[in-house]
């Protein structure tokens, strides 16, 4: 049975955490204490997010997408119908790009690297697009926390070879995203969309800033072309690969 974790919590902010679903799935809820109201990102289940909200005493007014693929995506028409009036879905409008053609509300259409503000109740938050794992892939920021969907992984980072992917907008958002940490506080958190096991064999859900910076392998390469060139997860020969072949072709 899944449980809803705090990761972070201060005066303002509450950050709550969820493994959910059988691909390794991280679900976040990014909570505003004076108001009491909470946005969900990549809902996998409406239901759970929805009783978390309501256990908690939280008004859930919206779900943010860091991109359309359907294991972050696949709770959002459910969470719309749930919350109702005024229950806000964002993503980004360069999804479409890929086919996505799901609900939503607000289309965010800011340029790569550019970032639109996004508000959870009193609380600012940056949705920075950070495109190469999809089009219109968006990696959130502010108060603490950095959520980075499959752009970013805590050992690694995401793969480039589904449709609507791009190694080179992956490496140019990686490095983005590299120096605008360096400038972040070390104990900033990383929350990423998969709980995957690291080198060494830990398997965390969530690291700092600092510790990030030291150790994640495609951020180490992202200086030298060699380097980049060799990671071995931007592209996988599977099923997914596969397919994104034959769709590419199909669009000529
Ligand atoms: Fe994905």
């Amino acid at each position: 049975m899944a449980t809803a974790q705090v990761v972070l919590s201060n005066d303002r902010v509450e950050v709550l955490q969820a493994q959910l679903g059988e691909w390794q799935n991280l679900n976040h809820m990014l909570v505003c204490k004076a108001t009491q109201q909470a946005v969900v990102i990549d809902p996998f289940d409406a239901h759970f997010w929805f009783d978390v909200a309501a256990t908690r005493g939280l008004h859930l007014t919206g779900a943010w997408l860091t991109h359309s693929h359907w294991d972050h995506a696949k709770g959002v028409e459910e969470a719309l119908e749930m919350g109702g009036e005024g229950f806000e879905v964002v993503v980004h409008e360069a999804e479409a790009e890929r086919g996505w053609d799901g609900p939503h509300t607000t289309a965010i259409s800011c340029a790569p690297l550019v970032a639109t503000a996004l508000q959870v109740g009193d609380l600012a938050f940056e949705a920075v697009r950070t495109p190469g794992h999809t089009p219109g892939h968006l990696t959130f920021l502010g108060h603490g926390v950095i959520v980075s969907g499959d752009c970013l992984f805590l050992g690694r980072c995401g793969r480039a070879d589904l449709l609507g992917g791009d190694p080179d907008a992956l490496r140019a958002s990686l490095t983005h995203l590299r120096g605008r940490m360096r400038n972040l506080p070390e104990d900033w958190l990383v929350l990423p969309g998969h709980q995957y096991e690291l080198d060494d064999g830990s398997n965390p859900t969530v690291l700092t800033v600092g510790a990030l910076l030291a150790s994640n392998a495609a951020f180490a390469a992202l200086d030298d072309d060699h380097a980049w060139n060799a990671l071995p997860f931007l592209a996988f020969d599977d099923d997914l690969a596969t397919r994104a072949r034959r769709d590419r072709a199909q669009r000529g």
